[in-house]
């Protein structure tokens, strides 16, 4: 019998579930393999006894449309970085990939689907590079992986942004206010924007624009006559005034390395009552509901697409690739070109132009 095995790591998306059953449906059709889960990213092998879950096609009967990851996910430590306390009682890091690999082999793991983000990706390589059968399949709802069209999950955010557009507009309206909703994205302002022209919001602010206050308050008196009217106003959580940086707070969770972002809202709502916008102002930040939840149909159809294509891929050996949509095909790229390029909004992508063509000011002009 051959072994491959799968993991779920970075943060959770919606649609990992209908890629770890598609991957196992797929596998079942070959009679020589076996499919089984590390639990929480690669902790599973790292820990002292191993953690696997055994993925049968008993154990993902139905789960296509449930949020999360049977198998769990961590976007803390891994193999390179394995968080440990010193002598003096300090956090700090060892590299524990070679013995995780020498385990895998133990094991007759045969080969590695690492579901997972840039972050994720960029261990896969390393790994790769250290003699690991590994294939990686993308997934962020951020969507900022420019090796592939999308990632799954993305439009499920964006789905659940636009319905928290949706809500917010008719308190919005009852009471006369500015309204400001803090969505998810990292340095990418891909959900903000499409829950913008989606939910038909007045004002988008995102990362790669940086924002001129003045503007922005032009912009919404422009939207009130007197006391009367509303504004509706979409921050990314990367987003950040002309001359700031992106609004972070610490974290003391061990081995988490990404700055944690938060606070865009919050401080827009100060820059704006300070730039004298007098009209009530409320914040809705949506955080971590655009994760959870069932995936809506186009996030599950890629996903399963994503996880029959892997493993296809470790049937014909396609080791240190990453699984990529680019329409009509589902392909794949080399891990390596996989993780150098982000993917941003610029000035040249269509839903931009097209957002200010219905109006919609990015707080530059
Ligand atoms: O990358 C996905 C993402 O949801 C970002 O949009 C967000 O900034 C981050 O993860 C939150 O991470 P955590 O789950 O650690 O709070």
């Amino acid at each position: 019998m051959k072994r491959v095995l799968v993991a779920t790591a970075g943060g959770d998306c919606p649609g990992l579930n209908a890629v770890i059953r598609a991957i196992v449906k797929r596998a079942s059709q070959e009679r020589d393999w076996e499919v089984i889960g590390s639990i929480q990213a690669f902790n599973g092998i790292l820990w002292e006894p191993t953690e696997i879950k055994i993925l049968d096609e008993h154990a993902v009967a139905g789960i296509h449309f449930q949020g999360g990851t049977i198998i769990e996910t961590t976007n803390r430590g891994g193999p390179f970085a394995w968080p440990i306390k010193d002598k003096d009682g300090k956090w700090t890091t060892v590299d524990r990939s070679e013995e995780m690999i020498r385990k895998l082999m133990y094991m007759g793991v045969d080969a590695v689907i690492n579901i997972g983000g840039d972050g994720s990706q960029r261990i896969s390589q390393a790994l790769f590079e250290k003699g690991l059968n590994i294939i990686g399949v993308p997934k962020t709802i951020d969507n900022d992986l420019s090796a592939t069209d999308t990632t799954f999950g993305y439009q499920t955010a964006v789905q659940i942004a636009t319905e928290a557009v949706d809500k917010l507009v008719t308190t919005a309206a009852s009471h006369n206010r500015v309204m400001v909703l803090e969505v998810m994205g990292r340095d990418a302002g891909w959900i903000a924007m499409n829950a913008a022209v989606a939910g038909g919001a007045e004002i988008c602010l995102i990362p790669e624009i940086p924002y001129d206050i003045n503007i922005v308050v032009d912009k919404i008196n422009e939207r009130f006559k007197r006391d009367r009217g509303f504004t509706i106003i979409v921050i990314a959580e990367g987003a950040s005034a002309i001359g700031k940086e992106m609004s972070q707070e610490k974290n003391d969770e061990v081995g988490y390395t990404n700055a944690r972002i938060s606070g865009a809202a919050t401080r827009l709502v100060e820059e704006l009552k300070e730039a004298g916008i007098k009209h009530s102002i409320r914040k809705a930040v949506l955080g971590h509901i655009q994760r959870g939840g069932v995936p809506i149909a186009y996030d599950r159809v890629l996903a399963t697409q994503f996880g029959v294509h892997a493993f296809e891929m470790v049937l014909e050996g396609k080791f240190g690739e990453m699984v990529s949509y680019r329409h009509p095909h589902i392909t794949s790229v080399p891990l390596k070109e996989a993780i150098t390029e982000p993917n941003f909004v610029t000035a040249d992508t269509a839903l931009m132009k097209n957002a200010r063509g219905v109006g919609i000011s990015f707080g530059d002009k």
